[in-house]
């Protein structure tokens, strides 16, 4: 099993593409249960609505959720992000809003990673113009060396040192998100030289 996990094969991924683990699933599971019992812990009595950032935040999201007793809510928001590449354009556009209004609600934001910070920055700019009653943030991963923006998490799953990570619902053009720990992609010379 521990062999197992060090590499991840092939068919997850391309050739050229190496993802090595970084958080088994076992860690992450551990480690969202002790979260959503922080967070009820912090709201022992309160409707919590959890806004999930599509798509990377699906199965922190859901994992989350089913940890948090009591009254929970679900919506959706999503942004545009890194696109294909393993670099971010800096820019971040609304691409799907909310379904419902979270004025005096208690919002906790759910994504898949801290980076920059210019995203959790938008959609904190934008939840807040909506008179939630409480606005939290909640991330699985956090690279502070990677921080533009000053945003911060209430609750950080991992802080991960500076490299591109993929699974757990984050993804390299669209793949890996299926992967079931955490890892960090390397490309080869010749595909990162493809990329723009
Ligand atoms: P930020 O706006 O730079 O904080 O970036 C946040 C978004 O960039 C996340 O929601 C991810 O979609 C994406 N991202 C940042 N770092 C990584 C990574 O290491 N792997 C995959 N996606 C990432
Ligand atoms: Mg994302």
């Amino acid at each position: 099993m521990a062999a197992r996990e060090k590499t991840i094969r092939s068919k997850y991924g391309r050739p050229g593409e190496k993802v090595k683990v970084l958080i088994t699933r076992d860690r992450i599971h551990r480690r969202i249960l002790e979260i959503a019992k922080q967070i009820r812990g912090d709201f022992p009595e309160e409707p919590l609505l959890l806004v999930g950032v599509l798509k990377g935040a699906v199965f922190f999201l859901s994992d989350l959720a089913r940890g948090i007793p009591g009254e929970v809510s679900l919506d959706f928001i999503a942004v545009s992000s890194y696109g294909k590449d393993t670099k971010t354009s800096g820019q971040v556009r609304l691409t799907k809003d909310l379904d419902a209004s979270i004025e005096g609600r208690t919002v906790i934001v759910v994504e898949d990673i801290l980076d920059t910070g210019m995203t959790l920055q938008y959609l904190l700019r934008i939840f807040e113009q909506r008179k939630p009653k409480r606005l939290r943030v909640a991330v699985l991963l956090d690279k502070p060396e990677r921080r533009i923006a000053a945003v911060q998490a209430d609750y950080v799953g991992f802080s991960i040192p500076n490299e591109f990570v993929v699974g757990f619902g984050l993804d390299y053009a669209e793949r890996y998100r299926n992967l079931q720990g955490v890892g960090v992609l390397s490309l080869k010379a010749q595909d990162k030289a493809g990329k723009s």
